[in-house]
C-alpha cells in the first residue's frame, strides 16, 4: 500500500498516511484533535480542512453538498471523506480543532503613565436654528475648540458621514475623540476609549485590548498567524508574494481578517463595541510589517536586503481593512533593517535593555532571532536565521507547543521523565523538549560534542536510515509508533542553535567583550519563555554565565506595543532606540564561517546550583 507524508498546519504535525486511510484517521492516529462529531460519516461537517498543496481523492457527494465549486477549487474538503493521492499539506482551521495551541501573550507588565495620542472630550451642542443654521461639522469643531480650548481643524470623512444623524439621535451631546487636531471618532457620552496593541509574529499573533484612560489591559488573546499556510518562514512567504502578486494580496487579506477576528473576540470578552477602539499599534518583523501594509517585499529577499521604509507610520485603519473606530489610525513603530523589525524595537523598549548599565544581551528567539548587544549606550544588532526547528519543523516527531507536545525531558540513568503541554498523552515533541532532550543526551554521553549519536545506550537503535534515541517506546503508546530523536534531529538543532550562538559571538567580538563580561541577558519570545536556560547553555546556544543573569521576559514585543499605544513619550523612545541601532549583516562579519562552524559544537559547561561547571 502506498504511503504518503501529510503535513497538518498550523500545528506543524506531520506523519504517514496510507492511500486507503482518510485524512481524519491520519490526524487522529497522530494525536491531532480534529473535530468529528458524526464519527466520520460525512454528515456533521465539523472536520473541514483546506488542501494547501498536493493531490487528494475526488470530492464525494457529501462534500459537493457542503462546499461550493469555488470552495472546492480553493481546496476545502471534509477530512473524513478525503484520501491522499500524494504527499500533501493541509490547513486545519481553528474551528475544526478540538485542541488549541499555546500562544504567548503574557509578558512583562510595566506600569506606564497614560499619555495617549487620542483624547476624549465631552461636548454639549445647542443644535442649529433658523437664526444659527451652521453646518453640523463646523458647529462641532467650533464648540469643541471653544469649550475645551483646542485647535481642531478637521473631521475624518467617515465620522462626517455619520455625524448629522448621530448628533440628533444623541440629543446634541457626545464624546469626541481627538487625535492631532483631527476628530477621529464620535460616540454617545460617556463612551470608553479603547486601544488595540498587536504583536504580529511570523508564527503567532498576540493581541491586547487596553483602556487608554488608565493603561490597563482589559483582554488579551493569541492566535496562529494564518500566513503559515503560505510557508513556515519569512523567506517562503516573501517568495510566494514575489511569484504571484495575487498571493501577496491574499497574505495581506488573511492577516487583516485574522486581526479583525481577534478584535471581535477581544471586544466580546469585555462586552465592548469595536467602534470604541480609537487607536492601534502593530509591531512585527520587517517582512510581516511589509506584507501587512501591502508594501513590496522583493528587495527584502535580495542583498543588501533593503526595507521599503523604516520610519514610524500612521495609517488610517480603514485603509488596511481593519474594523475599528471610523477615523482611527494604526501606528507602526519604526523598523531597523530588512531582517530586524519594529518587534525588536518594541522588545528593547519593554525590557528597558536599551538604557541598561553594563553589558546587556537582548534576544527575541523565533524562526528568525534578533540579538542586540547594548554597552555604553550603544546598541549593536544582528539577525540570525535560526529556522523553524524550535517550532518543531524538520524534526521527525516535532510539533509546535500544542496539547500533548513533550516540553520537558530529563534523563536519569536509563529512565526518561517528561512533561507534556496540558499534561496530555504525548503526541510529539516541541522546541523546548528538543532542546532539553539534546542537552540530556549530551550530558549522558549518548551524543558527543560534535553532535554524533553513539550506540552506547540501550535506548539507541538503528532506525530505517539513521540512529535514533527512543524517548517513548511504542509499547508505552498503545501501539502507536515510538517517539524518537534521530541523528538528523540533532543536526537540525545544532544548525538552529549555531545560528544564534554565531550572532552572539559576532556581537561580542565586534565590541571586544568576553562572555563573562555580560551582566544580563533578556530572552523574549514564546520559545524563549519556555526553554530551560540550563539546557540552552549545555547545548552551547547561550553563553555559560550564572543563571541569575538571565531573565525570561515572555512576549516583550507585545508589551512594547502596549507601551507605545498608551504613551506618546514611549513612542518617541521607540523612534530614538531605532535610530541608535547599528545593524551588522551577520554573513559579512569577519571570520563568519569559522565562527559558525565553531558555534555548531555543543557546549563546554553545564549549570549546577545556578553556576557553571565544566563538562568532562
Ligand atoms: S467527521 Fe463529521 S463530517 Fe467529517
Amino acid at each position: 500500500m502506498t504511503v504518503y507524508i501529510v503535513y497538518f498546519e498550523p500545528v506543524g504535525r506531520k506523519g504517514e498516511c496510507r492511500a486507503n486511510q482518510s485524512l481524519l484517521d491520519c490526524a487522529h492516529r497522530l494525536g491531532m484533535g480534529i473535530a468529528s462529531l458524526c464519527g466520520g460519516q460525512g454528515t456533521c461537517h465539523s472536520c473541514k480542512i483546506q488542501l494547501l498543496s498536493g493531490t487528494v481523492s475526488a470530492p464525494t457527494g457529501n462534500e459537493r453538498e457542503v462546499f461550493s465549486s469555488e470552495e472546492l477549487k480553493d481546496g476545502w474538503r471534509l477530512a473524513c471523506q478525503t484520501y491522499p493521492a500524494s504527499d500533501c499539506k493541509l490547513n486545519v482551521p481553528s474551528e475544526s480543532m478540538t485542541t488549541t495551541q499555546r500562544t504567548q501573550v503574557e509578558g512583562l507588565e510595566i506600569t506606564v503613565a497614560p499619555e495617549p495620542p487620542v483624547q476624549a472630550y465631552h461636548l454639549k451642542l445647542a443644535g442649529p436654528s433658523l437664526s444659527n443654521p451652521q453646518a453640523d461639522a463646523e458647529h462641532l469643531l467650533q464648540e469643541l475648540n471653544h469649550q475645551h480650548h483646542l485647535h481642531c481643524n478637521r473631521v475624518d470623512i467617515d465620522v462626517m458621514r455619520l455625524l448629522s444623524p448621530q448628533l440628533r439621535s444623541w440629543k446634541w451631546q457626545c464624546q469626541t475623540s481627538v487625535r492631532d487636531n483631527e476628530v477621529i471618532a464620535l460616540g454617545p457620552w460617556p463612551s470608553r476609549q479603547l486601544g488595540l496593541a498587536v504583536d504580529l509574529g511570523t508564527t503567532k499573533i498576540a493581541s491586547y485590548l487596553i483602556d487608554l484612560s488608565d493603561g490597563r489591559t482589559l483582554a488579551s488573546k493569541g492566535d496562529m498567524n494564518p500566513q503559515i499556510r503560505y510557508g513556515e518562514d519569512i523567506i517562503s512567504r516573501i517568495s510566494s508574494a514575489i511569484k504571484s502578486p495575487k498571493k501577496g494580496v491574499q497574505l495581506q487579506q488573511i492577516t487583516v481578517e485574522a486581526l479583525n477576528q481577534l478584535v471581535a473576540d477581544l471586544c466580546a470578552d469585555i462586552h465592548a463595541n469595536t467602534e470604541e477602539i480609537v487607536e492601534a499599534v502593530v509591531v512585527g518583523n520587517t517582512a510581516m510589517h511589509h506584507l501587512f501594509l501591502g508594501l513590496p517585499v522583493r528587495q527584502l529577499a535580495l542583498s543588501p536586503f533593503v526595507p521599503a521604509v523604516t520610519s514610524a507610520l500612521d495609517i488610517k485603519a480603514r485603509d488596511l481593512g481593519l474594523h475599528i473606530a471610523a477615523g482611527a489610525y494604526v501606528h507602526l513603530l519604526p523598523n531597523i533593517a530588512g531582517f530586524v523589525g519594529a518587534d525588536h524595537v518594541a522588545m528593547l523598549l519593554a525590557t528597558d535593555a536599551w538604557q541598561a548599565e553594563g553589558i546587556t544581551l537582548a534576544l527575541d528567539i523565533g524562526t528568525n532571532t534578533e540579538v542586540s548587544l547594548i554597552a555604553g549606550g550603544k546598541i549593536t544588532t544582528v539577525s540570525c536565521a535560526s529556522g523553524p526547528a524550535f517550532e518543531g519543523y524538520h524534526i521527525k516527531h516535532g510539533m509546535r507547543a500544542a496539547s500533548g507536545a513533550i516540553e520537558r525531558v530529563q534523563l536519569a540513568d536509563d529512565n526518561i521523565q517528561y512533561q507534556t503541554v496540558d499534561k496530555a498523552p504525548p503526541v510529539g515533541i516541541c522546541g523546548s523538549g528538543i532542546l532539553d532532550a539534546i542537552a540530556q543526551l549530551y550530558l549522558a554521553g549518548v551524543i558527543n560534542e560534535g553532535g554524533r549519536m553513539l550506540q552506547s545506550h540501550p535506548r539507541v537503535r538503528n532506525g530505517q536510515k539513521q540512529r535514533e534515541f527512543v524517548l517513548i517506546g511504542d509499547e508505552e503508546r498503545s501501539g502507536q509508533p515510538a517517539i524518537v530523536i534521530t541523528q538528523q534531529d540533532v543536526r537540525e538543532l545544532q544548525l538552529a542553535k549555531s545560528a544564534i550562538r554565531t550572532g552572539i559571538q559576532v556581537l561580542l567580538d565586534t565590541g571586544g567583550y568576553s562572555e563573562d563580561e555580560i551582566s544580563q541577558v533578556a530572552i523574549a519570545g514564546a520559545f524563549g519563555t519556555y526553554i530551560d536556560v540550563s539546557s540552552a547553555i549545555t547545548t552551547g546556544m547561550l553563553p555559560a554565565i550564572p543563571l541569575n543573569r538571565f531573565q525570561q521576559v515572555g512576549n516583550a514585543a507585545g508589551m512594547g506595543a502596549k507601551m507605545a499605544l498608551i504613551s506618546l513619550s514611549k513612542r518617541a523612545d521607540g523612534a530614538a532606540v531605532a535610530s541608535r541601532v547599528r545593524y551588522i549583516e551577520l554573513a559579512s562579519a569577519p571570520d563568519f564561517t569559522q565562527t559558525f562552524v565553531q558555534a555548531g559544537y555543543l557546549g563546554r559547561y553545564r549549570i549546577r546550583h545556578g553556576n557553571r561547571e565544566k563538562i568532562d
